[in-house]
């Protein structure tokens, strides 16, 4: 399975604070935004990741992560000249996923909860079994501004809609979402929605059409934010802050997971926190490769 973090977008909700600057690459609480997503993709094993963004930002996401080795990934990089739509990842990230299965994660969405590696690992396993779509959904107060799903007596999802002016339940589709080899050729066929977008929403009608949309409603033991205002911004931010303080551990540490996942070595991580060692973050990471 290939994993797509799609970081473009004018992010213009965010409006001073990214006139210059890519929302992603703005921190929460302690790392840029972009560690989040990333630490999902990798929590579910994924280790072969395109990254996609806007022609202004590409270098800087590539000054960060390189061809991603520093973190026993492989990174591949791709441009989207305007934020045409989240669907267009997909035809993007055809070549890239030649026919593979796709994670695709939206850049700002961030995601905690017991359980969610082995809720990640069972979703892969599901796909490599049934195929098909499989996304979470999560409820929130404001269903106005999300894709929204319906569910029958039974649990079954009936409908998707894109952000709904009379929402049908309260059920948000999160930003993670993940797809059989037949979601290029699904989004491919997707037309501009009324506000001019290619929606993933449609993609997701779809795969509900030929019966193949499978919906995991996460439940109340899980987090899950979209930073896409200053509001939930401050929101996510506050909540890593809070549960990082408490409980010593890190949300979204990228090298971490990739040395407990044994995809670099003890050496390699000593190395990264030798540079950061006069922050906490690599303190954190010298304490991870010492096990304490
Ligand atoms: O966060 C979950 C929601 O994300 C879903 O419930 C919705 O169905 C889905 O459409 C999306 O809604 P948003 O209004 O939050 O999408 P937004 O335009 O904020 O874009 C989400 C991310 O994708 C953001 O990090 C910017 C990036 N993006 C967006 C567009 C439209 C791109 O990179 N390219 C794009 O063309």
């Amino acid at each position: 399975m290939r994993g797509i973090i799609l970081a473009g977008g004018s992010a213009t909700r965010l409006y001073p604070a990214t006139i210059c600057l890519n929302k992603h690459l703005l921190p929460v609480y302690n790392k840029p935004m972009i560690y989040y997503p990333l630490s999902i993709l990798m929590l579910a094993g994924i280790r072969d990741i395109l990254l996609i963004t806007g022609p202004r930002d590409i270098e800087s996401f590539r000054g960060i992560f390189g061809t991603g080795e520093r973190l026993g990934l492989k990174f591949s990089y791709a441009v989207q000249e305007k934020p045409n739509g989240l669907a267009e990842a997909l035809i993007i990230g055809k070549e890239f996923s030649r026919g593979q299965d796709v994670c695709l994660i939206l850049g700002d969405n961030i995601f905690f909860g017991h359980g969610l590696p082995a809720l990640l690992k069972e979703t892969v396993r599901g796909m490599k079994k049934q195929g098909g779509a499989y996304v979470f959904a999560s409820n929130v107060q404001d269903p106005e501004r999300y894709g929204i799903v319906e569910f029958d007596s039974r649990g079954v999802a009936i409908s998707v809609e894109e952000k709904p002016k009379k929402p049908k339940s309260n059920w948000a589709v999160t930003g993670l979402y993940f797809f059989d080899k037949n979601c290029c050729e699904i989004a491919q066929g997707v037309k501009p929605s009324g506000r001019g977008e290619l929606e993933i929403t449609s993609v997701n009608e779809e795969y509900l059409k030929r019966g193949e949309l499978h919906v995991n409603p996460i439940g109340r033991g899980f987090a899950w934010f979209d930073a896409g205002t200053h509001d939930s911004f401050l929101e996510a931010s506050k909540f890593i802050a809070t549960i990082e303080t408490r409980t010593g551990y890190m949300v979204g540490c990228i090298e971490e997971i990739a040395f407990s996942r044994g995809w670099i070595k003890k050496d390699a991580l000593l190395e990264m926190a030798e540079t950061l060692k006069k922050t906490e973050y690599g303190k954190y990471l010298i304490k991870a490769a010492r096990g304490d």
